[in-house]
């Protein structure tokens, strides 16, 4: 599955919230036929996404409204959520009416987070643009905004009604974008799929690029299935998070990228024998494999995280590609393998 010029689409199978993945190059200008917008729909982009994006699902909609919001993380926020609900209330959005994104994992979140709170929840449909987005946020049903610097901290699932994944909308992105969201399909690659792992070993990625979205939303679809709410298994897909997000919130001025942290998170959490060679799959991608840091600093911005319980948090590692391990932990524990990424 080189070349995905043709259609494909993964049905993620969760009950009567199942739905439908679409993996087409050019099946933007097809969202008016893959989604019911033949109805009122908030269609909330940023500024950094092409504006011929969210207009050309405007065009396809009976009656549209294009909310744009700042590119970055900081519009991921109680601000920006309550100014589009304030918005839709105006406009006296039913809850038979619906939400779009069109964007990267902020867009995403923020607005499937509109859509799951709004009149307690209607539809929402997403056309990730951004590789990390395709291969990861757009799916799978997490939503919410950040408060007070901790991420993700208020939220709902809430399952999008089908997903647009159009490799075309990749091409505006540069390099630096490009390898920030690969980041998330080596993760994948790391705990549950050695081959694609070899697949970056390998090099040619932009030739293998197709494949890579499509295997990694194949085991994020069937992660999702077994753990929709994040039970147990569904902690795979925080694989280098723990330490990444620390890194991310002590980090965020220096303007590390969400995937250049959780590149730098997983090195300490595969074994000594993988990581020279995830270090070289890393440099490939122009990921960062160390950084000057302040180990208490992180340390404090990863106990500041939350997703621990007490003192304790659930951590995967990785000893051989495919093969990962779940353990429970001290973040104590922890502190140590911090400076294995510190120059
Ligand atoms: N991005 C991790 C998850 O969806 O669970």
């Amino acid at each position: 599955m080189n070349n995905m010029s043709e259609s494909k689409v993964l049905r993620m199978e969760l009950g009567e919230f199942s739905y439908d993945i679409v993996i087409e190059r050019g099946a933007l200008h097809r969202a008016g036929e893959l989604f019911d917008l033949d109805r009122k729909v908030m269609i909330i982009t940023d500024d950094g996404v092409p504006e011929e994006y969210a207009d050309a699902v405007a065009d396809m909609a009976a009656e549209s409204t294009v909310f744009t919001v700042p590119q970055g993380e900081m519009s991921k926020d109680l601000g920006w959520y309550r100014a589009i609900l304030t918005k839709m209330l105006k406009l006296d959005f039913s809850r038979l009416d619906c939400v779009v994104a069109v964007g990267g994992g902020v867009v995403g979140d923020l607005a499937g987070f509109v859509a799951a709170s709004y009149m307690r929840g209607i539809d929402f449909y997403n056309i990730p643009t951004t590789v990390l987005s395709q291969v990861d946020s757009s799916i799978g049903g997490k939503t919410g905004v950040n408060l007070n610097g901790i991420k993700n901290i208020v939220g709902a699932f809430h399952q999008p009604k089908k997903v647009i994944v159009d490799l075309d909308l990749l091409k505006s992105l540069n390099t630096r974008q490009v390898c920030n969201g690969l980041a998330e399909a080596v993760k994948v690659s790391l705990t549950s799929d050695a081959e694609m792992f070899e697949l970056f070993e390998k090099g040619n990625i932009r030739e293998n690029i197709d494949e890579i979205v499509y295997r990694s939303l194949m085991v994020k679809k069937n992660v999702v299935e077994q753990d929709e709410k994040e039970q147990g298994l569904r902690k795979i897909l925080n694989f280098g998070h723990t330490i990444g997000h620390g890194i991310e919130s002590f980090e965020r001025l220096n303007g590390l990228y969400h995937g250049e942290c959780v590149a730098l998170g997983m090195i300490p959490m595969v074994s000594g024998e993988l990581r020279p060679r995830l270090v070289k799959v890393l440099e490939s991608l122009h990921l960062p494999t160390s950084i000057e840091l302040d180990v208490d600093g992180v340390f404090d911005a990863m106990m500041h995280d939350k997703k621990g319980v007490g003192d304790t948090v659930t951590i995967t590692t990785v000893d051989i590609p495919g093969h990962f391990e779940m353990k429970k932990v001290s973040f104590d524990e922890l502190k140590p393998l911090i400076q294995i990424v510190g120059k």
